[in-house]
């Protein structure tokens, strides 16, 4: 039977991006960028967000792509947040009708309808992606934000060198536990509604909550993980970078307080697996795991 640590082992390279996959977030990036080239003034296009720093997790969707406008653009900074949306979404409904296509606050989504399995499996493809309009300000970007209807600084580079350094004082395990919390935080039985939004606020709140040093078990670094995610829920989280807004914002007292339960019921159900593997009750663990997280969680 499979022992808890090869368990986490396989689920950890489940939640991994693999070649076949980044492949096919090239190719869709090229050809979203091929077409929008048509219609807007491209300085250049780059996958980034949780993508491009390996903190996404299964299935792979919503993957961003910063498109950085060139100067002839310009026009579009002066103006409200919505106007670049607009223009964006009326062009890519153009090209991939208006059921595939969705605005956001800071992006447009663009679905290529992909299948995905009872396992979360999808033939290696990426669902859909974010498309974002960019300026470049300075080292930073600036973005559309059409919620607070300003234009917000970021700076992905800044996020991954955070997410980097993480990962390296955490033995290398760091990305993979934000990646476990965010599939955990996906699981359809939290309804159609995630405990925490948006699901960056996971890896925002890892760079603190993940401390001490990897101590070499999966399951208690990620039950002691989901008490501590639950405690420092109601803290207020800026921007590792400290240049947007904080990223805290997007959830008010009452989604708080309900993130904080699930985290907590979390937390109370990873310490009753751990304690029915140490009751030799090894199946039943793995049932356990599967339950809290989903069905990327082996049993075999
Ligand atoms: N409030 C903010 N201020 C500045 N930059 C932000 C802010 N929120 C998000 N970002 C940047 O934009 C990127 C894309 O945002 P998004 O909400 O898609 O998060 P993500 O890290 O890609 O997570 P997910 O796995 O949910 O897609 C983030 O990775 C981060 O670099
Ligand atoms: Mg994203």
């Amino acid at each position: 039977m499979l022992t808890l640590d090869e368990a986490f082992r396989k689920f950890k390279s489940r939640l991994e991006l693999n070649d076949k996959e980044q492949k096919n977030a090239s190719a869709r990036q090229q050809e979203v960028r091929n077409y929008l080239d048509t219609k807007f003034s491209i300085a250049n296009s780059f996958l980034t967000g949780s993508y491009a720093r390996y903190t996404k997790t299964k299935p792979l969707k919503d993957i961003d792509i910063f498109f950085v406008l060139k100067d002839s653009e310009r026009h579009y900074r002066s103006k409200a947040p919505s106007a670049v949306i607009n223009a964006f979404y009326d062009a890519l409904v153009e090209k991939y009708g208006e059921e595939a296509v969705r605005k956001q606050s800071r992006s447009v989504n663009v679905d290529f309808g992909v299948h995905v399995d009872a396992e979360d499996n999808t033939d290696y493809r990426i669902l859909s992606v974010d498309v974002v309009p960019a300026f470049p300000k300075g080292d930073d970007y600036e973005i559309p934000d059409t919620d607070t209807g300003q234009w917000i600084k970021t700076n992905p580079k800044i996020h991954a060198e955070r997410a980097t350094a993480a990962h390296q004082a955490f033995s290398y395990e760091w990305k993979g536990l934000v990646r476990m919390v965010k599939y955990w935080n996906n699981n359809p039985r939290h309804g159609s509604d995630k405990p925490i939004k948006p699901s960056f606020l996971i890896e925002v709140m890892a760079l603190e909550c993940l401390y001490g040093g990897w101590q070499g078990q999966f399951d208690r670094e990620l039950q002691s993980l989901f008490s501590t995610l639950a405690d420092r829920i109601f803290d207020t989280w800026p921007d590792p970078a400290g240049l947007g807004p904080a990223i805290s914002n997007g959830m008010d007292q009452a989604r708080k307080r309900r993130a904080g339960d699930l985290l907590m019921q979390a937390s109370r159900d990873a310490t009753a697996a751990i304690n029915l593997a140490r009751q030799g009750r090894n199946g039943e663990a793995l049932k356990a795991w599967r339950a809290l997280f989903g069905p990327k969680f082996p049993l075999t």
